[in-house]
């Protein structure tokens, strides 16, 4: 939205870094009014998510050592496609410009070969310089920056794609202070990194980004999440079946759950998302979860939900863009740090009762199997052991076989010496899985900022508001003097300083005529201005002038009840 990013570049919400260095696509700076704005986001975010969750919050390095990203999958699949123009050598995403190009939804899940072929029979052609793009190479390209950790010869790290990674590899010690009882969520705010091919829409797709990310480790045999809490919260879901013209489902997050639609810690999250969207001043006309298709999941996901909001400009087609993704990651992430680090990622879970369990196994001393098994022998028992546990039917015949190296062995049942004995088992070491709602921040604070953002006419003649909630707007309350003279000046930073003092974020401006400075406060989305004005410095007992954004309405109000009125009108 065009507007909109003048206007945050005008008022100081966001703007392109290092401008004076001819700037560099995908970094943006906060200003003053973008900066607090975002620090409400993510108090409100942090409020919401974590504690009124009972989570743990951490803070994890950006950087980390490249065996993680072996482990976790990045180093290998966190790629997008990559086609460069041999024209002007300007690089872009082949997806994105098949998706622009053709009726294919989800060009991200074809394989390369396909999308060049694709690139060809449209012919394609450059964005940036018009040259045609057939016959260029698609590649598959990682979106991690890389760097070195320390001099000389050294170690590899990457700058993280996700702030997750940093909670996932603290597991074995995260665990400990939940005391291995499950469920626990650990929640963190951060910076991620992605190198992206073509950033794009201001904050929406950036190379350096905050995420609000909360790990959630579950048992996934244990009982589901009380939705109570959350029951009656109103869901707009757009499930895989219906894209991409089917209907929405309107539903509340018990009913969700009761159908089955969504995984009820996934459903619980999304109604927790969806009071938080409300509070923070997201318009749910302009809002859906939308269920990724199975060729859209990430690497890790068996199922995920985004948060999807359109960010148009006013009466233009609507542009909707992904702000978060509620998934369900399984145990994928565990397992592998389990699997590379040597750690153990697992918790012990006690049973209620010891249990008494049968446990099959075979002799571990193969040497008698004799000279014919080689030096096979230990590798076939180690293969017996692990076939009589998990099948013992395979030894109820006269001989078993197991391969080892290709190679097949069928030894007589009577050599294994195989037997079944019973133990008593306090608990067992299992594998939590995750629950992940993932938010970005910079695209929630976009979104908000779109949604409240307006052109209207009032008495004082056309304006642009953002119709920011008082939770998230950077300026609390505005106070001016009509003028600076006459005593008005001091009395209205008296009166700023007090309320500041009452835990308001105030402005104090005594620049221009009044109306500039309602535009002014307008623009940057301030619910309230109050005006110190001859009244109130001759009146006794003392009032001066309330002005309301929305309506721009006006009351006089004494000043002993400023504070007591503004927090009644911020509690709506
Ligand atoms: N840990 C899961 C994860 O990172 P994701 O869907 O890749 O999932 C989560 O990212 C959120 O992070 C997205 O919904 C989006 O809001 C934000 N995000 C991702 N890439 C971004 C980018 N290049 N610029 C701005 N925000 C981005």
């Amino acid at each position: 939205m065009k507007a909109l990013t003048e206007l945050a570049k005008r008022r100081g919400f966001f703007f392109q870094s290092s401008e004076a260095y001819g700037g560099v696509s995908g970094f943006y700076t906060y200003g003053p009014q973008g900066a607090t704005l975002k620090e409400h986001v993510e108090d409100t975010w942090r409020e919401r998510f974590s504690v009124a969750e009972g989570h743990m919050e951490v803070d994890a390095p950006t950087v980390m050592p490249e065996p993680v990203f072996e482990a976790s999958g990045h180093l290998d699949g966190f790629d997008d496609m990559l086609v460069e123009c041999a024209g002007c050598g300007a690089s872009h995403r082949a997806d994105h410009l098949i998706e622009g190009a053709t009726d294919v939804e989800e060009a991200e899940s074809l394989p390369t070969e396909e999308v060049a072929a694709l690139i060809d029979a449209h012919d394609i052609e450059c964005p940036s310089c018009g040259a045609p793009l057939a016959d260029q190479p698609v590649e598959e390209f990682n979106l991690m920056f890389e760097t070195n950790i320390g001099p000389g010869t050294s170690q590899t790290g990457y700058l993280r794609p996700e702030t997750a990674q940093g909670i996932f590899v603290e597991f074995p010690r995260l665990k400990e202070y939940a005391r291995g009882q499950l469920p626990f969520g650990v929640t963190q705010i951060g910076k991620s990194y992605r190198n992206e091919i073509s950033p794009r829409n201001a904050l929406v797709r950036t190379r350096e980004f905050t995420q609000a990310e909360l790990e959630l480790f579950v048992d996934p045999e244990g009982e589901g999440p009380d939705v109570a809490s959350v029951a009656d919260v109103e869901l707009t879901l757009y499930p895989a079946a219906n894209q991409p013209d089917g209907d929405y489902v309107e539903t509340t997050v018990e009913a969700a759950v009761d159908d089955g639609v969504v995984e009820p810690w996934v459903a619980y999250y999304l109604g927790v998302a969806a009071e938080w969207y409300a509070e923070i001043g997201v318009d749910f006309e302009r809002f859906r979860f939308r269920q990724h298709q199975a060729g859209e999941r990430a690497h890790y996901a068996s199922d995920c939900w985004d948060a999807e909001a359109d960010v148009s400009a006013p009466g233009a087609d609507p542009e909707w863009i992904e702000i978060a993704g509620y998934a369900y990651r399984g145990d994928y992430d565990l397992s592998k740090h389990d699997e590379h680090s040597g750690e153990s990622f697992t918790v012990f879970k006690q049973y209620d009762e010891p249990k008494t369990v049968e446990r099959a196994s075979v002799d571990p001393d193969m040497s008698y199997l004799g000279p014919e098994y080689g030096g096979n022998a230990g590798a076939i028992a180690d293969e017996l052991d692990a076939l009589a546990k998990r099948d013992r039917a395979a030894f109820d015949g006269e001989s078993v076989t197991v391969t080892v190296d290709g190679e097949e062995y069928e030894i007589p049942v009577e050599k294994t010496g195989y037997a079944v004995e019973e133990e008593t088992e306090a608990g067992r070491h299992m594998m939590p899985h995750v629950v992940e709602p993932s938010i970005g921040i910079d695209r929630t604070v976009y979104t908000v900022l779109a949604h409240a953002y307006e052109e209207d006419e009032v008495d004082e003649g056309e304006r642009t508001v953002l119709r920011l909630d008082p939770s998230v707007a950077p300026t609390g309350v505005a106070v001016f003097p009509l003028m600076d003279k006459d005593g008005m000046g001091e009395r209205a930073r008296e009166l700023a300083r007090t309320l500041r003092s009452e835990g308001y974020a105030v402005t104090y401006d005594d620049s221009g005529n009044i109306g500039r400075r309602y535009r002014r406060q307008d623009e940057v989305g301030t619910p309230f201005c109050v005006t110190v004005d001859y009244e109130s410095v001759e009146e006794d007992p003392e009032t001066v002038t309330l002005r309301e954004r929305d309506s721009t309405e006006q009351v006089r109000v004494p000043t002993d009840d400023l504070a007591s009125v503004l927090a009644d009108l911020r509690a709506g």
